[in-house]
């Protein structure tokens, strides 16, 4: 079987590195990796590549920043000649981003089948591109690899046939133990001069948060509040980034002593960080599942969530925008001992491997 695997952005690199492994490991398969180029700076991608070992991509569309529209058609008109000289058997594509959705619907159209790992994910808030890209993605695909039980009644209340809808599990929990004792290795806390667990860390870069200044002002001072209390570490997504070079609400944000601003960590650093936190405060879909692995208190910056099981299973609180709620929020688990959390179904490690069976067996 002939296989084009797709990765454009930061969290699909974490998530194809396991499935490239087990994909070339077996003689079933022929594997060709494209990089989009939709995350291109050094911390965002080659490192990744570096990291996990993943080998070098076959071909990289390097489509670069744009618009939604631009940015989804460019990786089209791409793809296309791709698939073209190429011929695969399937396309697999993960996540929600904009690549995921502009290569599934150009190999869909040339009658390509698409293998979508992520599937059924929905935080029915349709103001967010991801939720476009995941229901479009999924209506379209013809292997539905499904992560959280949640995915299962989604995909099924959208009108999916059963055949094509399998409960895998996580491939993103599958990088996290393939690294996990690597990660230890990480001097990123001594480097930080951080002391034991007695730090945040914050991430931030989805556009509901951070391209309205009302509302990322609001953030900031409620981390500079929190930062008076504990340090902050704050690794800083380039869209970010730009924002607050901007002239955005970078002033309210220094004026608690503890934050720390810093580029974007590599995953075998970011992963220390995460697991020796006293709480950690996001809007990353992945740092969700991440967090209730690894048994940290996770802190949503959002009103919604595709990822459920994380909530009723594992660690995450969604704790919206209010800046006075965070504030409260988190002083009360800085205080509070950490409670028990469950592992949810099939976040073992083996993800990659029941995906490879069953499209070896297609
Ligand atoms: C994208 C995904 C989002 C995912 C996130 C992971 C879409 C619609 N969004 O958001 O779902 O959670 O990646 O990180 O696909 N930039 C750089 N260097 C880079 C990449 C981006 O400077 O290597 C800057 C550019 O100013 C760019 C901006 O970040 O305009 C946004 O990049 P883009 O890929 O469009 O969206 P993300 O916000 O990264
Ligand atoms: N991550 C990382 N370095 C950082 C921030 C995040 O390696 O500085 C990893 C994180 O552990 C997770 C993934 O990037 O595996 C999440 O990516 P992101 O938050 O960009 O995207 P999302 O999951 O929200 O789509």
């Amino acid at each position: 079987m002939k296989i084009v695997l797709v990765a454009g952005a930061r969290p699909n690199f974490i998530k194809i590195a396991p499935l490239m492994k087990e994909l070339r490991g077996r003689d079933a398969f022929d594997v060709r990796l494209v990089h989009t180029g939709q995350h291109y700076d050094e911390r965002m991608s080659r490192l990744f590549f570096e990291e996990l070992e993943i080998p070098r991509p076959d071909v990289d569309l390097g489509v670069g920043s744009a618009s939604h529209a631009v940015q989804t058609a460019e990786v089209m008109k791409r793809f296309e000649p791709i698939l073209q000289s190429e011929t695969p058997d399937a396309v697999v594509v993960v996540g929600d981003v904009n690549s995921t959705l502009a290569c599934t619907l150009t190999a869909a159209k040339m009658n390509i089948p698409v293998a979508h790992v992520e599937a059924g994910l929905r935080s029915f808030d349709r103001t967010m591109p991801e939720e476009i890209n995941r229901i479009l993605t999924d209506a379209i695909s013809t292997w539905l690899f499904v992560s959280e039980r949640s995915g299962l009644e989604n995909l099924r209340r959208d009108g999916i046939p059963e055949e094509r809808i399998h409960f895998v599990g996580n491939v993103m929990i599958d990088t996290l133990e393939q690294h996990r004792a690597t990660s230890e290795r990480s001097k990123i806390l001594q480097g930080l001069e951080l002391q034991g667990s007695d730090y945040a860390v914050l991430t931030l870069h989805r556009p509901a948060s951070v391209d309205d200044p009302t509302v990322l002002s609001g953030l900031m001072a409620a981390v500079g509040r929190i930062s008076k209390e504990l340090p902050v570490v704050f690794p800083v997504h380039p869209r970010t980034a730009a924002i607050l070079r901007g002239g955005g609400p970078h002033g309210t944000a220094g004026s608690g002593d503890g934050l720390r601003l810093v580029d974007p960590l590599g995953y075998l650093d970011f992963l220390k960080l995460l697991s020796n936190a006293r709480f950690v405060m996001t809007d990353s879909g992945g740092i969700q599942e991440e967090t209730t692995v690894l048994g940290v208190p996770c802190l949503t910056l959002r009103t919604s969530t595709e990822r459920p099981a994380t909530i009723s299973e594992g660690t995450n609180q969604l704790v919206g925008l209010d800046p006075d709620h965070i504030v409260a929020t988190a002083m009360d688990v800085f205080r509070r001992p950490k409670s028990p959390r469950k592992i949810p179904e099939f976040w073992d490690g083996r993800a990659s491997r029941r995906i490879a069976d069953i499209l070896e067996h297609a």
